[in-house]
């Protein structure tokens, strides 16, 4: 019984020894110290042993006892605290350690200035409105006077949707420009109205620096009862102004689009050469020594566009322009290539 009892400490205490997790130390206690454990079975056999042996084994087997118990303890603690350092090790976090730097993007020119273009006309009182960049052929034309057999449909050379009719308003397009939100917005609010429709456009156009099938616009419309041209001057030299940070002057010439009478382009003060069309004793390159910047198209809204968007043309009257962002981005930042503008060269938009 004796040797019984030592062989069986000394191989319990090899085993605990051993053991690398609080599992498997678990299952040691069950082995010796359960139920059904060994150390339990020797310590119920103490009973049929003769009194003297008993009283020995007994206290053999109850130091035993205690001697195992409290190497478990010690070991079970021992392995919780390795447990606890282990994680520690994986979560930790040193906040002395440079953080690694993400890349930072930054807003497209195109958008800085168109954000800069809302802003201004919001100033002035004029919503920003939105339209489909796919659209029927009855608002991208018909309804802004430009019926299919008439040559200004010719201005605009035009990507066709294959097979597509909306059935109520004939083929479907690539919108040239941004005018059919001008119908739009005229029958969903009526009069009087003053917006600005910022958009991307489409034109069937052989590319080259200063083409490119895919463009963005500024429209602008104003209805009122008491419109005329001299508060078109005013809102744009006004705009110009602001835009560029320093006084603009602006003049008009006349011009034709069918959805304007009378139609006009409006052109603004070169900011190179002060409207002067010299710079340094030479020919201003920039507005080729007259002066002036073309820079967009305008006029009275046409009495048949009012009419197309539910608005009485005798009692409202009203002007519209347009005018290309595309074209602004470039004057302001002198690019000589509109393709760059929508080619998402890195190496082009880091330098804005
Ligand atoms: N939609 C014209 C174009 O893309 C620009 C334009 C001219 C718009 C005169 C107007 C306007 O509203 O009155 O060429």
């Amino acid at each position: 019984m004796e040797t019984q009892l030592k062989n069986l400490q000394s191989e319990a205490l090899s085993a605990i020894e051993k053991t690398k997790t609080p599992e498997d130390l678990k299952s040691l206690e069950v082995k010796y110290l359960g139920r059904k454990g060994e150390l339990t079975q020797i310590l119920r056999g103490l009973k049929d042993l003769p009194p003297e042996e008993k009283k020995k084994a007994g206290q053999l087997s109850n130091s035993v006892k205690k001697t195992l118990e409290d190497v478990l303890e010690t070991k079970k603690a021992k392995l919780e605290t390795a447990e606890i350092e282990k994680a520690l090790k994986k979560d930790f976090f040193d906040t002395t350690i440079p953080g690694d730097a993400r890349p930072l993007g930054h807003i497209h020119p195109l958008t800085q200035i168109q954000e800069e273009v809302e802003r201004i006309f919001n100033q002035m009182g004029f919503g920003i409105m939105d339209g489909p960049e796919v659209e029927s052929e009855y608002y991208n034309f018909e309804s802004l006077n430009i019926p299919s057999d008439h040559p200004a449909r010719d201005m605009q050379d035009t990507f066709f949707i294959k097979d597509k009719d909306d059935g109520k308003h004939g083929k479907m397009v690539l919108r040239t420009h941004t005018s059919p939100v001008q119908i739009r917005t005229m029958e969903k609010y009526g009069a009087p109205l003053r917006i600005i429709v910022p958009g991307r456009v489409f034109r069937y156009e052989a590319t080259d620096a200063g083409h490119d099938t895919t463009f963005y616009q500024v429209e602008g419309l104003l209805i009122e009862k008491d419109i005329s041209l001299s508060h078109l001057k005013g809102v744009m030299a006004e705009f110009l102004s602001r835009l560029f940070g320093k006084p603009v002057k602006v003049r008009f010439r006349p011009g034709y689009f069918p959805f304007v009478e009378p139609g006009l382009e409006l052109d603004f003060s070169c900011l190179i050469c002060d409207n002067t069309g010299q710079r340094e004793g030479e020919d201003c390159k920039v507005c080729k020594k007259t002066g002036w910047i073309e820079f967009m198209g305008a006029g009275m809204v046409h009495e048949n566009v009012l009419k197309a968007g539910g608005i009485d043309p005798k009692k409202y009257q009203g002007w519209a322009f347009g005018f290309g962002l595309t074209r602004l981005v470039m004057m302001r930042y002198a690019i000589d290539d509109i393709r760059l503008l929508t080619n998402s060269d890195l190496r082009f938009l880091k330098q804005f």
